[in-house]
């Protein structure tokens, strides 16, 4: 069963505080929101594979604030659920809340994004990507792609959600690779919060500002595909006149990367839902899990979105 709390944050099956005692594990979810196609595909991995695994969901949608998912969590301790996963939509502020689900011994889980907490027995276990790397990528595919040229390169940044593990991690990852050239210059950065109609909006700003933009980083496929929108409108050519590399790999933005319009994708898997299951039944059977679990990614060319875009999953 998929129980659902609302977004902002209160409860709409939050039952009476009272642990059911039906053998079923329930596991309470607190998501970021329904920012990005990356989140959709996530809450919809989620949600099936805790039907699968026989698990009792209850889900809230935070709505990208801190103090809507530190509700959900609160509401998930007083229902005494078995288990609280979640996926921090900033990376500080959380050890409160953490404690209070330590000390009322109720296990979590970290999905998709980190927490800076010092102490990391407020979680059992981490589960997503290594953004650090994948800005790494991303600053790598440039590079390679500048060899041998000695012109400026002035590129433009739409930053992630401030704050979030995913911003941070992203950006200084791409930073430490292209800090090695002075050609790149990185003229402006500024956060489009994952969603396609802040990446529009700041990349119209960029653009009026600039005249000369030869590249465009962007932390996610849906402020890529906002700010193409806006490159358009201004009479240029997405992938021609302005280079654009971004991250995630969903099917939007594999398909304007087979189109020509994204030069390069780095991905970034939101299908997070069998692992956590998994994990989520090591924990409450007490089982020793790693504190920290990976996910395996890739990074595509336009050929490659080709040949990968039929049997893309999200
Ligand atoms: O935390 C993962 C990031 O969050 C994805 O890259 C982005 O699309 C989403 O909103």
């Amino acid at each position: 069963m998929v129980g659902t709390l609302s977004a902002c944050g209160g409860e709409s099956d939050a039952g009476s505080g009272d642990k059911k005692d039906d053998g079923k594990i329930t596991m309470g979810f607190a998501q970021v929101g329904a920012e990005s196609g990356w989140r959709t595909a996530n809450t919809k991995s989620i949600q099936e594979a805790a039907t699968a695994a026989g698990i009792d969901l209850k889900f809230s949608d935070a709505q990208q604030k801190q103090e809507n998912q530190i509700k959900a969590i609160r509401s998930y301790i007083a229902q005494k659920v078995d288990i609280i996963a979640f996926s921090p939509v900033v990376e500080s502020g959380w050890d409160t809340v953490l404690k209070e689900a330590k000390d009322a011994k109720i296990p979590v889980i970290l999905t998709d994004r980190a927490v800076d907490s010092k102490d990391t027995s407020l979680y059992k276990t981490f589960i997503g990507s290594d953004f650090v790397l994948e800005g790494k990528k991303a600053g790598e595919w440039l590079v390679k792609e500048y060899t041998g040229k000695t012109d400026t390169v002035n590129i433009v940044e739409l930053q992630g959600t401030t704050g979030s593990a995913p911003a941070n991690d992203r950006k200084s990852g791409f930073a430490d690779v292209i800090k090695a050239d002075p050609k790149f210059k990185v003229i402006a950065s500024q956060t489009g919060d994952f969603t396609r109609a802040k990446g529009k909006e700041v990349m119209e700003a960029f653009l009026k500002a600039n005249p000369k933009i030869d590249v465009l980083y962007a932390h996610n496929d849906d402020m890529g595909l906002g700010a193409i929108e806006a490159i358009v409108a201004a009479g240029k050519k997405p992938g021609v006149d302005i280079k654009i590399i971004t991250v995630d790999a969903v099917k939007d933005g594999m398909t304007a990367l087979a189109d020509g319009k994204i030069n390069y994708i780095v991905e970034c898997s939101p299908l997070l839902g069998p692992q956590l299951m998994d994990l989520a039944k090591k924990v409450i059977a007490g089982e020793t899990i790693p504190q920290r679990v990976l996910t395996e990614e890739t990074a595509f060319t336009p050929e490659q979105a080709k040949a990968a875009l039929p049997n893309r999953k999200y």
